[in-house]
């Protein structure tokens, strides 16, 4: 069943390719990539002087192609001047991400994980990109694809924003596709000690910096239960040692029924109510977390080094 249950149905619109000033474009040779994940990628014309990369891993039964054309975040990389990598998932079966393997839930260790950090490495050489403004964002599989590439290379990113997926190491399994029930039905519940562990170690030696994370889900769900969301308060308030007591809570952000509650300045998670798994991306609300507008000119970006 769950092969079927994960499909993240696309009701949205398309972007226009016509209004684009560029196309979406495979690169192959960029670098490690022991599972041959595929690369595309988007460079706008008009491409900043040192530009931020947005990496939007897809969801399951989705590919590189729909989620360049799902999200506007190629329009949106044409007016503020960043790249954004469209990775495609090598795994036929379902397009689920690697979210399950050793490899992937390890620090330069491989999966699926090591092949997207080799596409962002590569852009960031080839276009003198900003190595301190590399983001990640996706839905579902692509959400779970997020905690895990925060969680496996804090080196790499500066934050993540995951909607509607599960905690990293949640699907932590023998193989590179495998799918829990457990974690999708929200029966895999541990204590936030026990989840930042997993975090942790994913690379024992790293003690600087962490990338920031949002994550949002619907209180609807029932693809990845909403316990998992629960669970990730759990699992990122502990890796960065605050209460998982909210210090703000605020109502009704970015739409009507959604709660941000704010944990420190490191994290923060959006609850939505009555939302299934469904749902709406908000590209407003990430560009503005990850301050992808910010194109400099006398202002500090957002970055790794700007402090959050
Ligand atoms: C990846 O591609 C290479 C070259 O085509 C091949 O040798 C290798 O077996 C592939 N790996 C996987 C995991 O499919
Ligand atoms: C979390 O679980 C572990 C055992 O798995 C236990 O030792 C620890 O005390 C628990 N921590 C909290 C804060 O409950
Ligand atoms: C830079 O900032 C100045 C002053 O705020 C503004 O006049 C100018 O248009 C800006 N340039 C760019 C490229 O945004």
């Amino acid at each position: 069943m769950h092969l079927t249950a994960v499909t993240f149905a696309i009701c949205a619109f398309a972007t226009n390719a016509q209004q684009l000033s560029s196309k979406l474009t495979q690169v192959k040779d960029f670098g490690p990539n022991p599972r041959n994940v595929s690369m595309y990628i988007y460079v706008p014309k008009n491409l900043a002087a040192k530009p931020p990369i947005l990496v939007v891993p897809h969801w399951c039964h989705g590919t590189a192609q729909q989620a360049f054309e799902y999200r506007p975040y190629a329009s949106l990389g044409d007016q503020y001047g960043f790249i954004s990598i469209y990775p495609d998932s090598p795994n036929k079966a379902d397009q689920c991400w690697d979210v399950s393997s050793k490899e992937t839930l390890t620090h330069e260790g491989g999966g699926d994980a090591l092949g997207i950090v080799s596409m962002a490495r590569w852009a960031l050489q080839k276009y003198s990109g900003d190595k301190d403004r590399v983001f990640v964002t996706g839905t579902s599989s692509g959400a779970m694809m997020t905690n895990v590439l925060v969680g496996s290379y804090p080196d790499v990113f500066a934050a993540g924003s995951a909607w509607a997926g599960v905690p990293f190491g949640c699907f932590a399994g023998n193989g590179f596709g495998v799918w829990s029930d457990p974690c999708a039905s929200g029966k895999l519940i541990r204590n936030g000690s026990e989840w930042a562990a997993i975090v942790k170690n994913a690379y024992p030696g790293h003690t600087g910096f962490r990338p920031k994370l949002q994550v949002l889900h619907g209180t609807a769900d029932t693809v990845l239960y909403p316990q998992n969301f629960k669970e990730e308060i759990k699992q990122w308030t502990s890796v960065f040692g605050v209460s998982e007591t909210p210090t703000h809570t605020t109502m009704d952000v970015p739409l009507k029924g959604w709660t941000r509650t704010k944990y420190g300045p490191n994290f923060e998670a959006y609850e939505a109510q009555g939302v299934t798994h469904d749902i709406p991306n908000q590209a407003d609300l990430v560009m503005e977390y990850f301050d992808l507008k910010c194109t400099g000119n006398g202002t500090v970006c957002y970055s790794r080094t700007s402090g959050p």
